[in-house]
C-alpha cells in the first residue's frame, strides 16, 4: 500500500472540488481500489441531536445498517470515545454489527473538528488479521483532510 501516493490522489481532489458528498464518494472509491483488503468502504456521520450515526457516501455491497445508535457496534463505540478501532477478527468481540458474514476484520477511525466527533470512516475486510499501523496512519490523514467539511 502506497499511503503517499494515495494521498497525493485524495489531495488532487480536494483542491478540485468542494461539495462534501461527492468528495467522500471519490474517496471511497479509491481507498476501496487501491488498497486490497479494503472490501466496503464508507462514511458514517453524526446526528448529535438524535445521537445517532446516519449511513453517508460508501462503496461496496448495501447495507442494512443505515442508522446506527451512538454506543451500538464498533461504529457506534467509536462515536463515542472518538477513538480508531481495529478489529481483527470480527468474531471475537461481542459489541459487533454484523454487515456481511464475509466480513472478518474491520477498523474505524473517527473524524474530529474542534475536538469534537462529526463523523468517521468506517472499513470491512475479507482479508484475515488484515490491518497495521499504516492502515490507521492513512485513515487519520485522510480524517483530518476531511473534517472542514462538517
Ligand atoms: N460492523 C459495523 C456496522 C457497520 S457495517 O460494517 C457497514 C459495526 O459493528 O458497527
Amino acid at each position: 500500500m502506497d499511503i503517499q501516493h494515495i494521498l497525493e490522489k485524495i489531495d488532487g481532489l480536494l483542491k478540485e472540488n468542494s461539495q462534501r458528498d461527492f468528495v467522500l464518494q471519490k474517496i471511497c472509491e479509491i481507498l476501496k481500489q487501491d488498497v486490497y483488503h479494503y472490501d466496503w468502504v464508507g462514511f458514517y456521520i453524526l446526528d448529535e441531536s438524535k445521537q445517532v450515526l446516519i449511513l453517508g457516501p460508501y462503496v461496496g455491497k448495501p447495507t442494512d445498517h443505515t442508522m446506527i445508535p451512538v454506543g451500538k457496534g464498533v461504529c457506534g463505540q467509536v462515536a463515542e470515545s472518538g477513538q480508531a478501532m481495529i478489529v481483527q477478527d470480527v468474531s471475537q468481540i461481542s459489541n459487533y454489527i454484523a454487515c456481511s458474514l464475509h466480513v472478518v476484520a474491520e477498523i474505524v477511525v473517527p473524524v474530529i473538528k474542534n475536538g469534537k466527533f462529526v463523523a468517521e470512516i468506517d472499513i470491512d475486510s475479507h482479508s484475515p488479521a488484515p490491518f497495521r499501523d499504516e492502515d490507521e496512519q492513512l485513515l487519520e490523514s485522510i480524517a483530518e483532510r476531511i473534517a472542514r467539511f462538517f
